[in-house]
């Protein structure tokens, strides 16, 4: 039976009315271009100076207390030379950990008072030891000349792992950073030049043991090649990422040699690798556009044996494998233990010349010839429209099926001239002179944390437009006490992922009237814009805040928003440390009761029904569950509430979601409201910590005009006479209403805690919540498609109105509950 509330009726007949507005420019197709990138130059004498070497520094760290703290660090102003001949290792290390910044191994569990830029101008960096990675540091070369990293013969492996170690050992034999707290920090632009390093010593570019808020981004990994090679490109063995783009491995035994918990990666080519990944353990890994070329095996996924499967899921779609007789190794059989671990989704993968595509390992540990091939490879070019290993449910399920299946039915306004979906990596803006950008400092903005800014922001963002100019927004937390309104033309860039704007005060703080900190564009306005590296945060209680309302509707280029992060609570600054709000587990919180000043957002971001045409790619929305700043050094949790993560209404929907995650809002993480047309993966939520105490009820009132979820007991079944439970009291991974055309290439949905408590979710629990993915709207919400669907702690994964259709117990998995191919076709 189909049920339709009022507030429905109420949205459709206002969605017939933007219909009949820009019915003409429904079906409009962007001309998905493929983007053209900045030219590398094969000398130094050809290149190009890039903006963020020559623009004014004045990026400052608004709540360290020395007033001499410099944020951007020139690795030649400290002394490295750059002439591939000098040993530059202790000049490098010096502009890394100088200002009194986080290292790893000492008493700093994280801090966001010190961040930094360290900048590579064009040359050749002689190492002769590790570079070790400090906390918030954005590690970034000229793009329009890649400068070189170059390991010297006698490279000391000993001091760390890799050329950058971002997490060395400690004596302790943990690394120097929890890697599930080791955020916002990035590489750019660099080669790793490993090739004088001989091929019998194990050598590691980068050691990146990470979680969200991270990129790896425009790198080359050079290593020594052949049979002998103990070298790889990236080594991560632990933590929850995290994203990664446009990387190029050359030689190897590995590119990748990597586990995690989850990560988004993107372009990534691997030339003339022994295996080009190999996947030590994960719960969800999205693999897009990947090329594999002359190599002897693509992905070893078999870790841990049929007996111990020790990898979730791996997804891999828009990808390419050539001249490499084994694609993919992988341990799942018939019999192996866990039941769901292991499962495979592939779609649109081309192969040309490749023994077997998929081959199950073999007893001896070879290259994986002697396995048996459970899929064919091809002497010359094909494709694999889509093939898949382990879970389905079509939506109806178990079955454990392993082989083709129909491919995705993608929206054609999603994907490029060659059918693969659109990608876009971020701007660097290298063919842009620097007479092209207006700082915000410049134009009167503070940024110190302190002044209110709300004018000059504003004042800033429009000259910039008007002008035709890139917004510089140096590092800094920009107060502000009114909306920041982003213009459709706009293009913004921050720096050290520490340009903050900061709301706070009144105007933000009513609960029953929400406002925007930011809009983007107003309802209606059209045009496009670039975002990136910036956060949204809010001051003191915010009750009313919704930090990023984006209205904008792009029909003729899609808008883009990269490393753009909301951050709500527990950094100094926030006004809402370990102090102020701390972990209530022995209370019974009630809406008297719970501290009302840890009421820090409305929203997180909402995409309302007029935006259309977004691009997001790592973006992280995040209410902080522990004190980044903490004053013991200790990771303490912390309680915040907000209200709600990521909402999107958009009608024409024609959105991108890139590794994107949103943790700890009180009644949803995602919530998806009569819309469509959109393409996702990875996407990760955690529930609120201090969940069902207080509830998802509290301490936000139901706005039926959001479509917020109730928390109560669903009308009892009259057939089955049974009253069938609501997820009552713990708040929504994914929520998704009305909507159809989804497609979500690997979700991971997490409920570790009960009370604060991980007992729910140990030893392969599943009580820490009841459900926590939930499809409504009977055959209003088709078509739509998830791969690769991993949870923790929930006894149900998919309910669709209020009928639970996969349990958790059918699909245990490596820690996470692992279902391959689920689907909801059109009203079925
Ligand atoms: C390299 O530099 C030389 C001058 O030293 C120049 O003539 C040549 O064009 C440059 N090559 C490239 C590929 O830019
Ligand atoms: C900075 O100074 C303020 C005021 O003296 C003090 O409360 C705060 O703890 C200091 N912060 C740090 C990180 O030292
Ligand atoms: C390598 O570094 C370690 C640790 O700093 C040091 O003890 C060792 O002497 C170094 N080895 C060489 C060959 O310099
Ligand atoms: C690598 O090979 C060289 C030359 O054959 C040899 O001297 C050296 O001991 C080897 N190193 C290791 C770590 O095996
Ligand atoms: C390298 O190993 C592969 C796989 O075992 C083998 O086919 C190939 O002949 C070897 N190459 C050389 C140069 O030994
Ligand atoms: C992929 O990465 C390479 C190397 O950075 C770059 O040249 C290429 O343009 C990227 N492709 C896309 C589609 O971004
Ligand atoms: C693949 O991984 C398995 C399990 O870790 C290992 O035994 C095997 O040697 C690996 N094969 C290759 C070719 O790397
Ligand atoms: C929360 O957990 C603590 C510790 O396990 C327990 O003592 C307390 O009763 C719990 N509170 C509620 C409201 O469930
Ligand atoms: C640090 O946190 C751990 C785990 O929450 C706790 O057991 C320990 O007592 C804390 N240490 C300090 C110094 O607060
Ligand atoms: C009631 O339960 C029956 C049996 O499980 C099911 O077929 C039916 O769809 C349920 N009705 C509703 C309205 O959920
Ligand atoms: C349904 O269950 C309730 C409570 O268990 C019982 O009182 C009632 O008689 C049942 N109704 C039917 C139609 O079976
Ligand atoms: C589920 O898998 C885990 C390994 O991830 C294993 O320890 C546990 O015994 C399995 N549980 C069941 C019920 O099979």
């Amino acid at each position: 039976m189909v049920r339709i509330s009022s507030s429905f009726l109420v949205l459709a007949v206002y969605a017939v009315g933007i219909n009949a507005r820009y019915r003409n420019l429904e079906h409009r197709e962007y001309k998905l271009a493929k983007v053209s990138h900045v030219r590398r130059a094969d000398n130094a004498t050809s290149c190009a100076p890039y903006w963020m070497e020559s623009v004014k520094h004045q990026g400052l760290a608004s709540f360290n207390n020395d007033t001499s703290y410099k944020v951007f660090r020139n690795v030649k102003d400290y002394g490295a030379v750059g002439d591939g001949t000098t040993d530059d290792t202790a000049a490098i290390q010096k502009a890394i950990s100088e200002g009194g910044r986080c290292a790893p191994g000492s008493t700093c569990q994280s801090t966001t008072t010190t961040p930094a830029v360290v900048y590579f101008p064009e040359g050749t960096y002689l190492l002769s030891a590790s570079i070790i990675d400090y906390y918030y540091t954005q590690i970034i070369g000229n793009p329009n000349c890649l400068p070189t990293l170059l390991a010297s013969a006698d490279f000391n492996t000993t001091t760390g792992l890799g050329l950058i170690d971002g997490s060395p050992y400690q004596s302790t034999g943990k690394t120097g950073f929890g890697p599930t707290n080791t955020f916002f920090r990035q590489i750019r632009n660099l080669i790793f030049d490993m090739s004088k390093i001989p091929a019998n010593v194990s050598a590691t570019g980068i050691h990146w043991p990470t979680a969200q808020t991270t990129t790896l981004q425009n790198l080359v990994f050079n290593m020594a090649a052949g049979n002998e090679t103990l070298h790889q490109g990236v080594f991560v063995e632990e933590g929850s990422g995290g994203f990664m783009a446009d990387l190029t491995f050359n030689g190897g035994n590995y590119g990748f040699n990597v586990g995690n918990q989850q990560f988004t990666t993107r372009n990534l080519t691997f030339n003339g690798c022994k295996t080009a990944i190999n996947q030590l353990w994960d719960w969800g890994w999205t693999y897009k556009s990947v090329s594999i070329n002359n190599c002897q095996v693509g992905f070893n996924i078999s870790a841990g044996g049929p007996s111990a499967v020790n990898v979730g899921s791996l997804t891999l779609l828009d990808s390419s494998i050539t001249n490499t007789p084994i694609g993919i190794i992988t341990a799942r059989t018939a019999g192996s233990e866990p039941v769901g671990a292991g499962s495979l989704y592939m779609e649109n993968v081309k192969l040309d010349n490749v023994k077997s595509a998929v081959s199950l390992l073999d007893a001896a540990g070879g290259i994986g010839l002697t396995g048996e091939s459970i899929l064919a490879g091809s002497a010359g070019a094909s494709v694999v429209d889509a093939w898949a290993d382990g879970h389905r449910y079509l939506p109806k399920g178990p079955t454990n099926d392993r082989g083709s299946i129909a491919p995705s039915v993608r929206p054609q306004t999603l994907v490029d001239a060659d059918g693969k979906f659109f990608e876009r990596s971020k701007p660097q803006y290298g063919d842009i002179p620097v007479d092209k950008f207006l700082s915000v400092r410049d134009t009167g903005a503070k940024g110190d944390g302190k002044t209110d800014d709300t004018v000059a922001l504003n004042a800033a963002i429009l000259q910039a437009k008007t002008e035709g100019k890139i917004l510089y927004v140096d590092a800094g937390y920009y107060k502000i006490s009114n909306t920041i309104y982003i213009p459709p033309g706009s293009k913004i860039v921050g720096e050290a992922l520490s340009s903050v704007i900061l709301s706070s005060g009144d105007f933000f703080n009513d609960i029953n009237n929400p406002q925007p900190v930011v809009k983007v564009a107003l309802p209606g306005e059209m045009g496009s814009i670039e975002w990136s590296d910036m956060l949204v945060s809010t001051q003191g209680q915010q009750a009313g805040a919704i930090l990023i309302e984006y209205n904008l509707g792009s029909y003729d280029e899609p808008a883009g928003m990269w490393d753009v992060h909301t951050r709500i609570g527990g950094f100094a600054g926030s006004h809402l440390q370990a102090d102020k709000c701390p972990t209530t587990p022995l209370v019974i919180a009630t809406e008297e009761n719970l501290v009302k000043d840890c009421i820090a957002a409305y929203m997180a971001m909402h995409i309302t029904k007029f935006g259309r045409g977004l691009y997001m790619e790592n973006n992280w929305l995040w209410t902080a569950d522990h004190d980044l700043d903490d004053a013991k050094n200790n990771n303490t949790q912390i309680t915040i509430y907000t209200g709600r993560g990521l909402l999107i209404e958009s009608i024409y929907g024609t959105l991108w979601l890139y590794g994107t995650a949103v943790e700890h809002h009180s009644k949803y993480q995602y919530q998806f409201v009569d819309t469509r047309d959109i393409v996702m993966g990875q996407i990760q939520t955690e529930t609120a910590y201090y969940q069902p105490n207080p509830s998802a009820s509290l301490p936000f009132p139901v706005n039926a005009a959001l479509s917020d979820p109730l928390f109560e007991l669903l009308p009892t079944n009259t057939t089955t006479n049974t009253t069938t439970s609501a997820n009552s009291a713990n708040g929504w991974g994914l929520r998704i209403l009305r909507s159809s055309n989804l497609l979500a290439y690997g979700v991971g949905l997490y409920s570790f805690f009960d009370n604060y408590s991980t007992d729910c979710s140990q030893d392969h629990l599943i009580k820490c919540q009841t459900r926590i993915l939930s499809i409504e709207g009977d055959a209003l919400s088709h078509d739509i498609s998830i791969y690769n669907l991993n949870t923790v702690g929930a006894s149900s994964m998919v309910t669709r109105d209020g009928v639970d259709l996969v349990e958790a117990r059918d699909n245990n998995s490596t820690f996470v509950d692992t279902v391959g191919v689920f689907r909801l076709p059109l009203y079925s």
